[in-house]
């Protein structure tokens, strides 16, 4: 949805909203941020931001939205001068990413950013088809990369991927997987962690409407889900993690009508079962809506939206409620960041970015073909 051209109602509406669920900043931010996708500079060339202070770690590719209102936001508040290099293929949108955040220079050339030995991390926010690409590249030049979601968006890529991490295994590879880095979903996973047996999970996700001919829907970037039900995928292999998985059964159902629409479950090695349920129909003024409910043990767990948990356990009740909503998009950039630059410190493993991966292709393959699907964990 287009926030510039709705009503000055709808959008005050929809600030107050945003400030109850995110605070003054980051509301602030995703305004900025839709003025930012519009920037019209008449610059052709590399531009360089001659204020620039800094030490130029970082390059970021791809400065969209979920870029500049979020990558950028975060790493220019944790440390100015951070960020050398901004790319897009929309040379206004790395210019206008480069001013606001207290970036070097904006440039259309990657080969630059791979040739210069001050960037070590490299955050890749592009379209989905490219991600595996650029890292790859990165990865090859020894730099660090943090690849948004979805990593990869198909087997050759995946393949190409895990080549390039057992090559170069200095070269640290982070996920834009945030939501296992927030507040509650720990608490979750902690109180999950002393209980037996299988775990059965449940999502309800009410997504975003995109409009049909959004780039997402393009047959290369892999659709909503690769694009969007990898979060939830990924949030269940980590519900199963510390468990004995070696494999899993996919059963598909989608809607006939809609290529937003679809549910699936997932019968892991261990007897662990996911329910996964994806709707995005109508404007969900609220962003994204996740419910989670969750039974091991003892246990039963209710997260609602990052922002409420609760947790019964025999006569034990517990009840958590976040000032704000919390994905971890600060905690998992950060971590991105910190753990590239440390030098004692690990990437992701091979075996989780492959088992993720696989996950999410697999179940797109069974969608797609709407017949159960076996997936083989590493
Ligand atoms: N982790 C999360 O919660 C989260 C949330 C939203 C988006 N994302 C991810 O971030 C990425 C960007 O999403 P967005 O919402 O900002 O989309 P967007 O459409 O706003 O931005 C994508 C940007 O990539 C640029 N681009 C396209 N092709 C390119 C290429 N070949 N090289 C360089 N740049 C190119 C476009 O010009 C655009 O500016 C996607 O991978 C998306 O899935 C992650």
């Amino acid at each position: 949805m287009d926030y510039m051209q709705s009503s000055l109602k709808f959008k005050i509406k929809k600030v107050l909203r945003y400030r109850k669920m995110y605070g003054m900043r980051r509301t602030y931010m995703k305004v900025k941020s839709q003025i930012h996708m519009k920037s019209n500079y008449d610059h052709e060339a590399d531009w360089i931001n001659q204020k620039f202070k800094g030490e130029g770690k970082v390059a970021i590719i791809g400065c969209g939205n979920f870029s500049f209102s979020t990558i950028a936001f975060y790493l220019n508040q944790h440390k100015s001068g951070l960020i050398k290099y901004a790319m897009d293929k929309n040379h206004s949108r790395a210019i206008s990413l480069c001013e606001k955040h207290n970036g070097y220079c904006a440039t259309s050339d990657y080969q630059k950013i791979l040739d210069d030995p001050a960037v070590r991390v490299v955050y890749i926010a592009s379209n989905h088809a490219t991600h595996a690409e650029y890292a790859i590249e990165a990865i090859k030049k020894g730099k660090c990369v943090h690849i948004e979601k979805p990593i990869t968006v198909n087997y050759e890529q995946l393949d190409s991927l895990m080549q390039a991490m057992q090559e170069y295994p200095n070269s640290k590879v982070f996920l834009g997987f945030n939501r296992p880095k927030s507040k509650l979903f720990m608490k979750l996973v902690d109180y999950l962690e002393k209980e037996q047996g299988a775990v059965m999970m449940n999502w309800f996700i009410a997504g975003h409407e995109i409009e049909k001919d959004h780039w997402y829907f393009s047959p290369a970037e892999g659709g909503r889900i690769l694009g969007n039900l990898c979060h939830w995928t990924d949030l269940c292999l980590q519900l199963v993690k510390s468990r004995d998985v070696k494999s899993c059964q996919i059963s598909p159902a989608k809607s006939t009508g809609s290529q937003s629409d679809f549910a699936v479950n997932v019968t892991f090695s261990d007897d662990s079962v996911a329910g996964i349920t994806f709707s995005a129909k109508g404007h969900t003024f609220d962003g994204v809506r996740e419910y989670l409910n969750v039974h091991r043990g003892n246990l039963l767990g209710s997260l609602n939206d990052f922002h409420q948990l609760t947790i019964d356990v025999n006569d034990m009740k517990k009840k958590y409620k976040l000032r704000l909503r919390d994905h971890g998009h600060k905690a998992n950039i950060i971590n991105s960041l910190e753990k590239a630059l440390e030098p004692t410190a690990f990437g992701e493993s091979p075996e989780y970015v492959y088992n993720t991966n696989i996950l999410v292709l697999k179940i797109k393959e069974a969608i797609d073909s709407e017949k159960v699907v076996n997936c083989e964990f590493q």
